[in-house]
């Protein structure tokens, strides 16, 4: 083979490598936003998919939902997570920090939130069976709830307070 033939070869290859990374990088771009998962590891159809997803959470509020003392709270009878979904929703989203609440019991961290890791149906699983684990009987939580409040605030990066929370269950 000639020298150029060669040259031609390698640099015919290299553009199909260059578009390929363009192909992944546009593939991957969307995650997050029409709630595709950044993670892919479960199945959509997983019955299990809530407890699995929930591993992403165990860490802090440890395997049985008690938390850590100090640390984070516990997730048994946590009045967020159990009661209008949409804070439930939001808190997984962007994250919840009460460390300017006056009178909030303390924690030494703030959660941040998960709305590039998680799509919507892993968030909706993932609360749903969070609301009927140890104790908590609250209604499930619809992926549509998950999507539309997304949308509603796609750009946020900042937790929320209890305040904004509030705000936003109030006056949907
Ligand atoms: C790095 C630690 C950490 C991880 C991981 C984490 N959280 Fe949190 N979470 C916290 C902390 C700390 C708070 C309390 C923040 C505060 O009070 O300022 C909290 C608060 C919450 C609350 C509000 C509790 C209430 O009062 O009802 C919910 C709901 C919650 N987390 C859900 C989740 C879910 C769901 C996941 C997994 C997708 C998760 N958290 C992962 C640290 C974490």
């Amino acid at each position: 083979m000639k020298a150029e033939t060669v040259l031609l070869v390698a640099a015919a290859l290299l553009v199909v490598l260059a578009l390929a990374v363009v192909a992944w990088q546009r593939a991957r771009s969307g995650d997050g936003e029409g709630g595709e998962s950044a993670l892919g590891t479960w199945a959509a159809d997983d019955p299990q998919l809530g407890r699995r997803a929930y591993a992403l959470c165990l860490g802090c509020h440890g395997p049985e939902g008690r938390g850590i003392a100090g640390y984070a709270p516990p997730l048994a009878q946590a009045p967020w997570l159990n009661g209008d979904p949409r804070a439930a929703v939001l808190i997984t989203l962007h994250g919840f920090d009460a460390t300017t609440e006056p009178g909030a019991p303390y924690y030494s961290s703030r959660m941040s939130g998960f709305h590039d890791r998680l799509a919507d149906h892993e968030i909706a699983a993932l609360l749903s069976w969070a609301r009927q684990q140890w104790g908590n009987r609250a209604p499930p939580v619809e992926r549509s709830l998950v999507g539309e409040l997304r949308r509603r605030f796609a750009g946020r990066d900042r937790p929320w307070s209890p305040a904004e929370l509030r705000a936003v269950v109030a006056a949907p």
